[in-house]
C-alpha cells in the first residue's frame, strides 16, 4: 500500500490517476483550490477502494503554506512514500506578452512554486533514504515555441529541476519522475480543436501509475511524443525561427 500525496488533484489527469492508486487501496491525500471537487472526488475514490482519503484546501501558489500541509499530510497518512504533484495553469501567451504581471503569476503557479514545494519535500524523503516523487511537466518545456513558450519555459525549469533532483537523491534510493505528457484532453485544453495525437486523461493515468511503480526517470505520455519532441529538439534555430508552431 502506498501513501500518497496529489497537489493539483481536482485535475483530470490526477483524479484518473488517483483512481488507480484507490482501486489498489493506497491511501491518498489530495489538496487543490476547490473544496467541492475535492470532496466529489474523495467520496468516488472511497467507493473505488482507497484506504483512506485525507484532503486539504490550498492554492500551492501560496508558497509559506507548504510546509505545515506536508504536516499534516503525513499525519493523517500517517507518513508518506509517494508524491504526484499535478497541478497548472495553460498561460494565455498573447496576454503574457503585454503583461509582465501575467507572465510573473504563470511563472510562479507552473515553476516557482513547484521549485518550492518540491524542496522540503525532497529533503524529508533524502532523509529516509525511500520515496517516489512525480511531478507532471510536459513536452512544452523540450523547447520554447512562439505559441505557448511562457508556459513552456515554466515546464522546461521544472523539467530541469527535477533532472539535478534526481540525480542528487538517486543516493539515497528516492526516485524522481518526469512526467511529459502531450496532448491531453482536459479541461485545460477544452477550447482546442482534438486530432490525432490527442490523448484522455486515463490513458496518461495508466502511465504514470506504471512510471511510479518502474521508478522510471523521465516518460513521455503516451510514448511517441518521445521520438516527436527528439525530431523538434533537433531542428536547428536558423530553420526553427521560421516555423509557425
Ligand atoms: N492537458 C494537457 O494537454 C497537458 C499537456 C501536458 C501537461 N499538462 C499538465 O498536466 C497537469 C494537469 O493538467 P490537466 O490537463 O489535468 O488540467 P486540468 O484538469 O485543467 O487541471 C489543472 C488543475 O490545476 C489546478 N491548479 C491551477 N493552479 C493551481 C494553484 N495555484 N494551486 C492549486 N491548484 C492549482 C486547477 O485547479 P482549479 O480547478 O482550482 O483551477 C486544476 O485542478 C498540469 O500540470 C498541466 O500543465 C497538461
Amino acid at each position: 500500500m502506498r501513501r500518497i500525496l496529489i497537489v493539483g488533484a481536482g485535475s483530470a489527469i490526477a483524479e484518473a490517476t488517483a483512481r488507480i492508486f484507490a482501486e489498489r487501496g493506497d491511501a491518498i491525500f489530495l489538496v487543490g483550490r476547490n473544496p467541492g471537487v475535492l470532496e466529489s472526488i474523495a467520496a468516488d475514490l472511497k467507493v473505488r477502494g482507497a484506504r483512506a482519503i485525507g484532503m486539504e484546501v490550498m492554492d500551492a501558489g501560496n508558497l509559506s503554506a507548504h510546509v505545515a500541509l506536508l504536516d499534516r499530510c503525513e499525519e493523517f497518512l500517517g507518513g508518506l512514500d509517494t508524491v504526484l504533484i499535478a497541478y497548472g495553469t495553460l498561460s494565455d501567451q498573447k496576454a503574457c506578452e503585454s503583461s509582465a504581471e501575467l507572465t510573473d503569476l504563470e511563472l510562479h503557479t507552473n515553476a516557482v512554486s513547484v521549485a518550492a514545494l518540491l524542496t522540503p519535500i525532497a529533503a524529508r524523503f533524502e532523509q529516509r533514504r525511500s520515496g517516489a516523487i512525480a511531478v507532471i511537466s510536459s513536452v512544452a518545456g523540450d523547447r520554447g515555441r512562439q505559441s505557448n513558450y511562457v508556459y513552456g519555459s515554466a515546464k522546461a525549469l521544472v523539467t530541469a529541476f527535477l533532472s539535478g533532483m534526481r540525480q542528487r537523491l538517486y543516493k539515497a534510493g528516492v526516485s524522481v519522475i518526469t512526467i511529459k505528457p502531450g496532448f491531453v484532453d482536459s479541461p485545460m485544453t477544452a477550447a482546442f480543436r482534438k486530432g490525432l495525437l490527442w490523448a484522455k486523461p486515463h490513458r496518461i493515468a495508466e502511465g504514470i501509475v506504471r512510471s511510479i511503480d518502474r521508478s522510471s526517470t523521465v516518460a513521455y505520455l503516451p510514448w511517441f511524443w518521445r521520438p516527436i519532441m527528439f525530431i523538434i529538439r533537433a531542428i536547428p534555430e536558423f530553420v526553427f525561427r521560421r516555423l509557425k508552431l
